[in-house]
């Protein structure tokens, strides 16, 4: 469906005289319209070939208009359907609406609001059709990044990150219980997944259990699950989430929040290979991975006493840790990609990049929430943008605010020389502009001839 050609109609209506009137009135505004007169015929065309948009009579002898509106989404999907209708089947008309009619026209039909209707109804279904290629290309688009610059979805080509794709592809085949570390929104669950689906358990089930959100009373019988009985309010039997796991993967997220008690009998879990029931005697034997994600510092909840260090032990025997964001700002620009891309086809919003002026802003900015944050910042700025580049004025007030100091502590930058210093920064904004030297000089408030020359000098190239 190209832009330039006419709209396609298929006007369906049994009463011969009303189709060819408004056959006749359509043409003049350029739809290449086909007339049949039942509904059955319709359907006959439709099985050969899509329209942009379907007008049909609701009430016909053979097949009625509901009827065809069914077939007409099942065959074309994103083809919109307009009901005409008699005054008497105003209800039906509105239960054609529920059933997926894109709108309806009352009859005498009036030509002004017909041609509105239609056109409006065309616009959507080309929205849709180019939002529909969108997502097969984000498909593509997350492939291809995958195989170049991540793996299972999560992306990232700085160093930090291709060592932690090594750690999960050396372990993710083994038993090794794996303990994930990292702030908030840098990906801890991503990881998490991508060991279960890299692993031989994967046809077994993955099962999270978010350790902050369950109360202490209720966390045991979540994992260990329960006998009828064990306590009020108990009335059936309950596997636990642990049983569940059988064969597949345990993730146990926030397990820094998981109350001692507990701590000791996952131990025990653990350590015996067996649950028991809440309330149960007989042991189960289960086989499951384990996986642990927190954004505490478990080490220093063990000197004071809040987490148990033979759990810690066990828990550690492969630790992930992830970096935060503001460390490995040379993944900003796959990240930034990516998700334009994806947001902008998942949200039908017409944005396809970012203004180099607005990467520079987001590269400055501290990212406490990490790839969560930087994910939300570009969902609402693809929201709201206007244009096809995000630009400085669509950022985040958070983001624009934080984004006034330079970062790295004194001791980072003390002891440096300012060639040091000026080789690190062209180095990083080079980077950050993905090589593009116009942007990168424009960032760095110099002139191209002069950006050109400190790349030969310290040998950037
Ligand atoms: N490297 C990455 N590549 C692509 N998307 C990522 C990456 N890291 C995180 N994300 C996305 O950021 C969001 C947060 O990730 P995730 O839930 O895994 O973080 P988390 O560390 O578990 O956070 P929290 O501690 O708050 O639970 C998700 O939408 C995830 O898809
Ligand atoms: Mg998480």
């Amino acid at each position: 469906m190209s832009e330039a050609s006419n709209p396609s109609l298929l006007i369906v209506d049994d009463d011969v005289g009303h189709a060819e009137s408004l056959q006749d009135a359509l043409e003049m505004d350029n739809y290449e319209c086909q007339v049949v007169h039942g509904g059955a015929e319709a359907l006959e065309v439709l099985r050969e070939k899509a329209f942009d948009v379907v007008l049909t009579d609701l009430v016909m002898a053979d097949v009625s208009g509901l009827d065809l509106l069914r077939e007409s989404r099942s065959l074309h999907p994103t083809t919109p359907v307009l009901m005409i209708t008699g005054h008497a089947t105003i209800e039906t008309a509105v239960d054609a609406m529920r059933q997926g009619a894109d709108d309806y026209i009352a009859k005498p039909v009036n030509l002004p609001e017909l041609r509105a209707k239609l056109s409006r109804a065309v616009d959507r279904a080309r929205l849709l059709a180019d939002h529909e290629e969108l997502k097969l290309q984000n498909e593509d688009l997350r492939r291809q990044l995958d195989e170049r610059f991540g793996l299972e979805g999560i992306l990232g080509h700085s160093p930090q990150m291709q060592r932690v794709f090594q750690i999960i592809s050396q372990v993710a085949a083994t038993h090794a219980t794996v303990l994930i570390l990292g702030e908030s929104g840098t990906g801890k669950e991503l990881v998490a997944r991508a060991l279960h689906r890299s692993s031989p358990r994967v046809k077994q089930n993955f099962v999270a259990v978010n350790c902050a959100a369950l109360s202490e009373g209720l966390i045991e019988s979540e994992l260990f699950g329960h006998k009828r009985g064990a306590f009020t309010g108990a009335v059936t039997e309950k596997q636990g989430r642990i049983a569940y796991a059988d064969g597949g993967t345990l993730f146990l997220d926030e397990v820094g929040d998981m109350p001692p008690a507990t701590q000791a009998k996952l131990l025990r879990v653990l350590e015996s290979r067996e649950v028991v029931q809440v309330g149960g005697h007989e042991a189960k034997k289960v086989d499951i991975r384990l996986v642990a994600a927190t954004n505490r510092d478990l080490r220093s909840m063990v000197a004071e006493g809040s987490f148990r260090e033979d759990l810690l032990f066990r828990l550690q025997v492969v630790t992930i840790a992830l970096p935060p964001l503001r460390d490995r700002v040379g993944d900003l620009p796959l990240l930034l990609e990516y998700f334009v891309r994806t947001l902008a086809a998942e949200h039908g919003r017409p944005v396809t990049g970012i203004s180099p002026e607005a990467r520079a802003v987001l590269a400055r900015h501290d990212w406490p929430g990490n790839v969560r944050e930087l994910r939300n910042a570009v969902e609402n700025m693809v929201l709201l943008a206007q244009g096809e580049a995000l630009q400085v004025g669509d950022l985040p007030e958070s983001v624009v605010a934080a984004g006034g100091q330079v970062r790295g502590t004194q001791l980072d930058l003390a002891g440096r020389s300012l060639a040091e210093m000026e080789e690190a920064l062209i180095k990083a904004n080079l980077e950050l502009m993905e090589d593009n030297r116009e942007r990168t000089a424009k960032v760095l408030g110099i002139g191209e001839r002069t950006l050109y020359r400190k790349i030969k000098e310290y040998g950037l190239q």
